[in-house]
């Protein structure tokens, strides 16, 4: 198939197109061409008097935005001559070599870039335009195009639109919202907070409730956004008709553009990044299974590995997956010459700071690898070791300071893993009862951060992780040096909500029975004093609404996810009044729907939800009401 290519004749006046505002063309690396995209050499191969013809072109994933700020966001889309993802991952002068998927064949890619035009406007007809721009994008970047909409206004809610250039063939249209600028006064901000959706378990039906009920502001993932896995080895997306594409484990650039695209197809992941901006970071799956700086668990980085792993090295891999996450998320290059970091923070009015760690891939010392968990375990005291790396470890605490010092009410601290120390000696044994992937296979690390937080007197301190595909509310306590009483959450220094999974199975067993999950958390919330209520049956996500005097969190249960239904269970609400630094007592005002509270009542309720397939009764009467 060869590429549909016009040359314009007419005197038209040429748009004046940019390839650096494109920001995908200056990452991975702005200033050392030969570690990213030489635009030189893109310049160089494009004949600027040709075009694509624009009926050829589709908006193949829809649209999105994200990394507000109070004057700026970015906005994402990916238009191009074919759904499936580039295949070329070098920049060279003349022809790249183009696989083409639907026709099987090897095509010569055209020298005509793709250009693009974008609007943003406060009104959906797109009159009150604020900004606007062209930018053109090509196969050297997927045919992504990633813009920042500058000259906004604090906290306002926006509309954008892609269009191709002097064409009526328009993306959908999309609804974006700028932060509060750091010194305003701002009473209310909604957030959903997610974590760990893996296609082939089920559908994403999390991520469009909050559309459907337009209950927050902004979006927070925490990683796991995708899994690298073939659909055999984790998942049963046969059953469900999802199967994450390529069909098999995923290595090169191509691989992890086309698991991301497939990801990208879900109808409710398209709608919320549609509706609300959003802010990722990511976990180990993003590249593979317990990554860490020099590896992951399937990964020695011996020969061996390198040739099971079709000649793709440990540091390449990552490379892979970490261009072709910035290439698709709406999120800012913190640093052009840095694409590891994806550590950042946002200053939301007078009312929170949001810091995003990365505990996972930028600086962190060898992690749990299966083979090696005894060790790690010996080794999890060390005062050596950190998730973070001192480079972020220290910017970490001078956020956590800056943001009291400038008086803002809340720091809110998005982390990938369990803050908190877990026994789960019920999963992992008595003799390793921790989750040395977690922060508790780096303690000295999570003491420093109390350390931090105790010397500088900072309160008002929310920890938010994902990673486990269950949820834990626990006060925020350094044990074994604070006295802490449950009872009362007296020596507790703030509060850390994790969040179960999008779709990603119970740790405790994929389709275990009520009874057994009621069973395992009664067991987890004696074990722990700090941790006040577990749920780990329902997949889900949670909603926090910020407000100065207090910060909520619900929880929000999904009865299926192996059919596309907006059904959700109200799970448990939780308060923090600020000064507190604990969960308000009664915690979760003494009820909740599943899972077990430390003081407190599970009420069943049986509920039956019509999903357009059938009838699912939700019952719990497996399980003993207290
Ligand atoms: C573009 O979208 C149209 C309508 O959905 C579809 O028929 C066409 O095959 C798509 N073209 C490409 C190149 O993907
Ligand atoms: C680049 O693409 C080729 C196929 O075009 C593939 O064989 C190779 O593994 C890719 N290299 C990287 C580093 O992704
Ligand atoms: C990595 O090395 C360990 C220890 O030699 C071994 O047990 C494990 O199977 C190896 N893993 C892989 C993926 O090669
Ligand atoms: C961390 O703090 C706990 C509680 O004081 C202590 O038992 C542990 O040894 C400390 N570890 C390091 C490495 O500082
Ligand atoms: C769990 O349920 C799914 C979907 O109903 C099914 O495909 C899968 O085989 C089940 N897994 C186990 C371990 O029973
Ligand atoms: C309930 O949990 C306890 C503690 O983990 C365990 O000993 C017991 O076997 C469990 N009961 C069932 C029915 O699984
Ligand atoms: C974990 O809990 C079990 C069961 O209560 C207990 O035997 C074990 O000592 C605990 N381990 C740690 C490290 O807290
Ligand atoms: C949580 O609060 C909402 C009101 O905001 C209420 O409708 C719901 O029943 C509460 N859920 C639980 C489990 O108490
Ligand atoms: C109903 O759900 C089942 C999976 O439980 C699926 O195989 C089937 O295709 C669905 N049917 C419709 C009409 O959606
Ligand atoms: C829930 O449904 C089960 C099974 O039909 C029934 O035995 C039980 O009484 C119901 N519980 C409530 C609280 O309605």
């Amino acid at each position: 198939m060869k590429p549909q290519i016009f040359t314009l004749v007419s005197s038209v006046a040429l748009v004046s197109a940019s390839y650096t505002k494109n920001l995908n063309y200056r990452s991975p690396s702005e200033h050392h061409p030969a570690l990213g995209i030489s635009i030189h050499k893109v310049v160089k191969r494009n004949d600027p008097s040709s075009t694509w013809d624009p009926s050829k072109l589709n908006f193949t994933h829809g649209i999105a935005s994200g990394d507000p700020f109070p004057d700026s966001v970015v906005l994402w889309t990916r238009i191009a001559p074919s759904a499936d993802n580039d295949k070329s991952n070098v920049t060279v002068e003349g022809y790249v070599p183009l696989y083409n998927h639907d026709t099987e064949e090897y095509v010569a890619m055209s020298n005509a870039p793709v250009c693009v035009q974008y609007k943003i406007s406060t009104d959906k007809e797109c009159k009150n335009v604020a900004d606007s721009g062209t930018v053109y994008t090509s196969s050297d970047i997927d045919y992504t195009v990633k813009v920042e909409a500058k000259k906004l206004k604090p906290y306002t809610t926006y509309y954008y639109q892609f269009n191709v250039c002097n064409s009526n063939n328009v993306s959908p249209l999309g609804r974006t919202k700028t932060t509060p600028h750091a010194d305003d006064d701002v009473t209310k901000v909604g957030i959903a907070v997610y974590s760990c959706s893996n296609f082939p378990f089920g559908f994403f039906n999390a991520y469009g409730n909050p559309v459907r009920k337009d209950s927050v502001d902004y979006v927070v993932h925490l990683g796991d956004y995708i899994y690298e896995y073939a659909n055999g080895e984790y998942g049963w997306g046969q059953t469900i008709g999802r199967v994450p594409l390529p069909d098999k484990q995923i290595y090169s650039l191509y691989d992890y553009r086309k698991r991301i695209a497939t990801y990208r197809t879900d109808l409710d992941l398209l709608a919320s990044h549609q509706q609300f901006p959003w802010i990722p970071v990511w976990d180990d799956h993003e590249v593979s299974d317990n990554t860490y700086r020099d590896g992951a668990s399937e990964l020695n980085n011996t020969e061996a590995s390198f040739v099971e792993d079709g000649g793709v090295s440990v540091d390449q891999r990552k490379m892979n997956a970490v261009r072709a996450y910035f290439e698709w998320m709406p999120i800012r290059q913190v640093e052009m010459d840095d694409n590891l970091r994806i550590w950042r923070s946002f200053s939301i009015g007078k009312l929170l700071d949001l810091i995003m760690l990365d505990t996972r891939h930028y600086d962190r010392s060898i992690t749990d690898l299966y083979w090696n968990t005894d060790y790690v375990h010996e080794i999890s005291d060390d005062a050596g070791r950190s998730m973070m790396g001192s480079r972020q470890e220290h910017w970490f605490y001078n956020q956590l300071s800056s943001s009291s010092k400038r008086g803002a009410a809340w720091r809110i601290v998005g982390s990938q893993t369990v803050f908190s120390r877990l026994n789960e000696s019920v999963a992992y044994g008595l003799e390793n009862p921790l989750d040395y992937d977690a922060w508790d296979g780096y303690q000295s690390n999570r003491n420093r951060t109390f350390q931090h937080l105790y010397n500088n007197n900072i309160g008002n301190n929310i920890f938010l992780s994902g990673d486990s595909h269950a949820s834990w509310v626990s006060d925020l306590v350094w044990l074994d040096e604070k006295t802490y009483d449950p009872a009362t959450g007296a020596g507790s220094i703030g509060v850390e909500f994790a969040g179960s999974a999008v779709t990603s199975p119970c740790p405790y067993g994929a389709n275990i029975s009520m009874a057994l999950a009621y069973n395992a958390t009664k067991f987890l919330v004696a074990a722990n004093k700090e941790l006040q209520w577990s749920d780990i049956y329902y997949r889900g996500y949670y909603e926090l609404h910020i407000s100065p005097s207090e910060v909520e969190a619900k929880y929000f249960g999904l009865p299926t996810v192996v059919t596309r239904n907006n059904y959700e269970i109200s799970l448990a609400n939780f308060t923090v009044q600020s000064g507190a630094n604990k969960l308000n007592r009664p915690v979760a005002g003494g009820t909740v729907e599943s899972g077990s509270l430390k003081t407190g009542k599970t009420v069943m309720t049986n509920a039956t939800v019509d999903t357009g397939n059938g009838t699912w009764f939700v019952s719990h009467f497996d399980l003993e009401v207290l």
